[in-house]
């Protein structure tokens, strides 16, 4: 196996945690397994003493919070560091400020930020024993999110083989999307439909093994998993698009509902937007699973900081 000194140890085994794509389907598997047997374990002792630190430099309710759960889930010690109160302000650049908190024994830092590869960076600078989880960076990639996404459908459809998932909205700008596409690719799904405003596709798709659906009702057509996915305004540097067609064209509602089959699992990333991607009553709905995903969000998380600690021997 080809060895990528950015995500494994010499010995094979993962070091960080930074991307999905090019993850090798065994180390997905390992995830989804640990995170099962974490999943409503009562607490774990073995990680007592660690010491795992968040920097978000983007804002983040259910990241940053299920790391810290899950974090406290395996007893070790969980810092936040407050970004907008920090000496970053005063002009610290992210490496003296990273170098600051290993010199406190820092044990892992869990990173978002807006610009593509701050992880990756940040993992290229730490000392050796030091892991680094990539909490989101800018469009690139959300492993984790992707990891907790996968761990849902496994729960509520058993296999990814034979399932058709449809990943509706903002391609172009999600790092959720681009993550989710690698790992369902790679654990062989079926078929995977992206559906979206031409706007909103990257050329790049065509490099992915997708089916591109201008039409939402013929892309969710007999699918057995919606994800929907926010309008990233944030990263639009013009306004592409309107609302209110958005709400017309895209948004999925009881009527659209019916195209997909009647067992078909609802997910998003979260935060949803009611009346804009998505109608109450669907995200509210009997077929819904967002809700799910945010609790599985602290086992898969648990698994994936106990893997890299186990890894690097802290
Ligand atoms: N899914 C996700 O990344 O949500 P937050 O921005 O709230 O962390």
């Amino acid at each position: 196996m080809k060895i990528n000194h950015d995500i494994q140890l010499s010995d094979g085994t993962l070091k960080h945690f930074l991307n999905i794509n090019n993850l090798p389907k065994s180390y997905i598997e390992d995830i989804i397994c640990r995170a099962e047997k974490l999943h409503g374990s009562s607490e774990i002792t073995a990680y007592k003493g660690r010491v795992v630190a968040s920097l978000f430099f983007e804002p983040s309710t259910r990241t940053k919070t299920t790391f810290e759960l899950a974090a406290k889930k395996i007893s070790a010690d969980f810092i936040n560091i407050d970004i907008a109160n920090s000496s970053t302000s005063k002009g610290e650049s992210i490496i003296d400020m990273i170098k600051t908190i290993e010199a406190m024994n820092c044990n892992m830092f869990v990173v978002r930020h807006s610009v593509p590869g701050t992880a990756h960076y940040i993992a290229e600078s730490v000392s050796s024993n030091i892991a680094v989880i990539n909490a989101g960076d800018g469009s690139n990639e959300h492993p984790t999110q992707a990891m907790l996404d996968m761990f849902t459908i496994k729960k509520h459809k058993g296999s990814f083989e034979n399932l058709k998932v449809s990943i509706v909205g903002d391609i172009l700008h999600s790092r959720v999307a681009k993550s989710l596409i690698f790992s369902l690719n790679t654990l062989g799904t079926k078929a995977i439909n992206i559906v979206g405003p031409k706007k909103l596709i990257p050329d790049s798709y065509a490099e992915w093994k997708v089916q591109y659906f201008e039409d939402m009702d013929q892309g969710i057509e007999n699918s057995d998993v919606i994800i929907m996915l926010r309008l990233q305004k944030e990263r639009m540097h013009d306004a592409l698009i309107s609302l209110d067609s958005y709400y017309e064209e895209y948004g999925l509602n009881q009527t659209r509902m019916l195209r997909a089959k009647k067992d078909v699992i609802v997910m998003h990333p979260g935060p949803i937007n009611r009346g804009v991607e998505i109608e109450s009553s669907v995200a509210d709905g009997p077929n819904s699973v967002i809700l799910n995903q945010v609790s599985y969000g602290i086992s898969v998380r648990m698994a994936i900081m106990s893997i890299l600690f186990d890894n690097n021997n802290l």
